[in-house]
This record gives structure tokens, C-alpha cells and sequence, in this order.
């Protein structure tokens, strides 16, 4: 498919500093390569009215929409969910284009499996703003990428790049995203014991750091007996 795709990348994180842009970034990439005009978008971007606007007529002519997000709280950031609620009152007015639509989702913790729900809420969005849904990519331990260039992370995003260039040879041919980058996407990029291993000296060095080393078992949320 030769046409436009526009990325929306979904972090509220600093430019350069989200994995959601390094995801997107990499995918737009290769849309490129495979003859496609690529925009990218940063969800904060949307908050100005005009921004918006813009960003809403720039969809109306494109053939494929992707969305790039973090994952908070099991669902998408705030700053996504209203950028989707106004994409889909857009579309369900007058005018619209039909399209085509992937979300990448990623995760803190190792476990891919974390994404499903909010994928699940992007295949939704994708039938209520009436975008032929293409499928879901969802990638746990995200913050190893941190923003960083996939290119410059070699070894570690192996499996993310593979899938990565899978999805967009198959969404360049309008077709949908193959199960085996699916499969490539919700890979661990380290094994889990590793990442907890990791996980537990990153969060000692913060606590010294924030002067909380002694604080770390306290409870400050827990009611007392009393209430219990
Ligand atoms: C407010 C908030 C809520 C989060 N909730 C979850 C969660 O429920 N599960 C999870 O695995 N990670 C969670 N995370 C971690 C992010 O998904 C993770 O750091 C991700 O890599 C951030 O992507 P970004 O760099 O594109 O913003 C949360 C992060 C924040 C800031």
C-alpha cells in the first residue's frame, strides 16, 4: 500500500525520552521504506485546539493510523483516551475516510500479557471510529528501551525490531499484522529473573537517591487495626 500512515505517539514523556516514540519512530521508519508518507505525532501535541484540528484532517486523508502508547494503570494514558474519544466523535460525523488502524502498546512490567486489556480497548476504539483493525503489538519491560534509538540497542531489541519490520512489510501490503510478530513483539527482552534482578537494584539506588533507603517497607496506606 503506497499512501499516508499517521503515528501517534501516546507518552507524555519528555521528546526523546519515551519508549512509544522510540517504537514508533522505528515502524515510520519502515513505512517509508516500503513507500509510505509517515507523520508523527506526540499525543501532548493535541492539547492545543489547533494542533488537534490539524491532526483530525491530516487522519481524514490517511490510509493507515497507528497508535503507540505506554500502558498505564492496565488501560492507555488520559492524554490518549481523550485524543481517541475526539478522533471517534470526529469520525462519526460527516466526511470521513475510511482507514486502517495498529496499536503498539507497551509495559512496565516483563509480561507482555499486561497489554491486553488496553490493546483490547484500541480494537473498540478502532470499530467505533470505524477504522478496519489491523491488529495489536504488545511489548512488556518497556523501559529498558527508554526512549533510545532500536537501532542502537542491538541484542536487546533483536525480537522488537524483527517484529517491528514484519508489521510494516504487511501493513504496507494493506495486509494485517502477521501472528509471528506478534509472537516476535511479546518476547521478554530479558529473561524475567534478570529483569527482576535488575528491577530490585534500580529500586534500592532510588531509594538512596530520594533519601528512602530505611522507608522502603512502609505502609503509609494500610488502615490500622482498628479499622479493619
Ligand atoms: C501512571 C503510570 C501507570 C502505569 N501503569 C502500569 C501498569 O499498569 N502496568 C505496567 O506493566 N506498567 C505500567 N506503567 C509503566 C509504563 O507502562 C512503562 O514505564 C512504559 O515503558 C512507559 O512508556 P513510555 O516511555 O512510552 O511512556 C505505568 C507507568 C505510569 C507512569
Amino acid at each position: 500500500m503506497s499512501g499516508r500512515a499517521l503515528i501517534l505517539a501516546g507518552s507524555a514523556r519528555a521528546r526523546g525520552r519515551s519508549t512509544s516514540e522510540s517504537l514508533a519512530g522505528y515502524l515510520g521508519e519502515r513505512l517509508t521504506g516500503h513507500g509510505m508518507a509517515t507523520t508523527l505525532v506526540r499525543v501532548p501535541r493535541l492539547r492545543r485546539p489547533a494542533s488537534l484540528a490539524a491532526f483530525l484532517e491530516e487522519l481524514d486523508g490517511a490510509e493507515l493510523f497507528v497508535l503507540a502508547a505506554p500502558l498505564y494503570v492496565d488501560a492507555l494514558p488520559h492524554l490518549v483516551t481523550r485524543a481517541l474519544e475526539r478522533i471517534a466523535a470526529h469520525r462519526a460525523g460527516t466526511g470521513r475516510a475510511a482507514g486502517a488502524m495498529l496499536a503498539i502498546v507497551n509495559c512496565g512490567f516483563p509480561e507482555a500479557a499486561h497489554t491486553r486489556v488496553a490493546l483490547a480497548i484500541c480494537r473498540a476504539f478502532a470499530v467505533r471510529a470505524d477504522l478496519e483493525w489491523r491488529g495489536g503489538l504488545g511489548l512488556g519491560g518497556g523501559e529498558l528501551i527508554g526512549g533510545r534509538r532500536l537501532e542502537e540497542l542491538g541484542w536487546l531489541t533483536r525480537n522488537v525490531t524483527r517484529a517491528l519490520e514484519l508489521t510494516a512489510a504487511a501493513l504496507a501490503a494493506g495486509e494485517p499484522v502477521p501472528p509471528a510478530a506478534v509472537e516476535l513483539m511479546a518476547r521478554p527482552l530479558v529473561h524475567p529473573r534478570v529483569f527482576t534482578a535488575v528491577a530490585d537494584v534500580s529500586w534500592v539506588q532510588r531509594a538512596v537517591r530520594h533519601g528512602a533507603l530505611l522507608q522502603l517497607g512502609a505502609r503509609p496506606y494500610e488502615p490500622d487495626a482498628a479499622e479493619r
